[in-house]
């Protein structure tokens, strides 16, 4: 039996960091499922199916397939054979795949693929549905939180230092959108799980954050 850490949480609450850095000290992988929905959508843009066409959502998600493997400790997504982690994280990306992850023939052809990465390796999966859906019977479920507005500051502050020019409003707007998407669609929301231990980042630093989470997995 493999060990199971899972972290669900809103866009930008610092699920990554938090779950790289406990798969680090843990020796588990990381598995960044949000990565897996943005390929998903990636493939979608590609073949040029509009956001809201759920039937065509349907349709054409057959044709991704969709793996991951391990570079350095890095997660390297693969959309049919090819690497698509430096394609994912554009703004249109992150629409497209809040949308095409309501859709239920994604998020099977998805959770198969991460059930089946846990039961052969050590993990720590981040997500939205972890706790709730991929690994109900996960070792230690946190639900990683921060309000809107801290999100949205961290967000500013690191497009600021990309040199990215955008506008604080804007962002809080689109989080704001995503978390009422992400915790309102009818298969998998985002939730907390009833055996899950929330933790709000709000105020807390990421060491803080990190000795935290650590100490809830000291026992696995
Ligand atoms: O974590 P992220 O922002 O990279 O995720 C991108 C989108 O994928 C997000 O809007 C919600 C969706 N997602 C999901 O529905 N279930 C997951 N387990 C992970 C992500």
């Amino acid at each position: 039996m493999s060990f199971q850490i899972a972290i669900d949480g809103p866009a930008g609450a610092g699920k990554s960091t938090i779950a790289r850095m406990v798969a680090k000290e843990k020796g588990f992988i990381y598995v960044d499922t949000g990565a897996m929905y943005r390929a998903m959508a990636y493939y979608l843009l590609c073949k040029g199916v509009a956001m809201e066409d759920e039937d065509a959502i349907g349709r054409e998600c057959a044709g991704a397939r969709i793996s991951i493997r391990y570079e350095k400790g890095e997660q390297i997504v693969l959309l049919n054979g090819e690497n698509v982690n430096g394609v994912i994280r554009t703004e249109e990306v992150s629409k497209m795949s809040s949308m095409s992850s309501k859709h239920p023939k994604v998020r099977q052809r998805l959770t198969q693929l991460q059930k089946e990465l846990a039961g052969t390796s050590d993990v720590v999966m981040d997500g939205r549905d972890i706790g709730t859906c991929v690994l109900p019977d996960a070792d230690v479920k946190i639900y990683l939180t921060a309000s809107v507005e801290v999100r949205a500051n961290r967000r500013y502050e690191e497009q600021k230092q990309k040199g990215i020019e955008c506008d604080l409003e804007q962002i809080a707007e689109d989080i704001a959108k995503r978390d009422e998407q992400d915790m309102n669609r009818e298969i998998a929301p985002l939730k907390q799980a009833e055996d899950a231990i929330m933790v709000d980042s709000s105020y807390m630093t990421i060491k803080e954050v990190s000795d935290k989470i650590l100490d809830l997995c000291k026992d696995i």
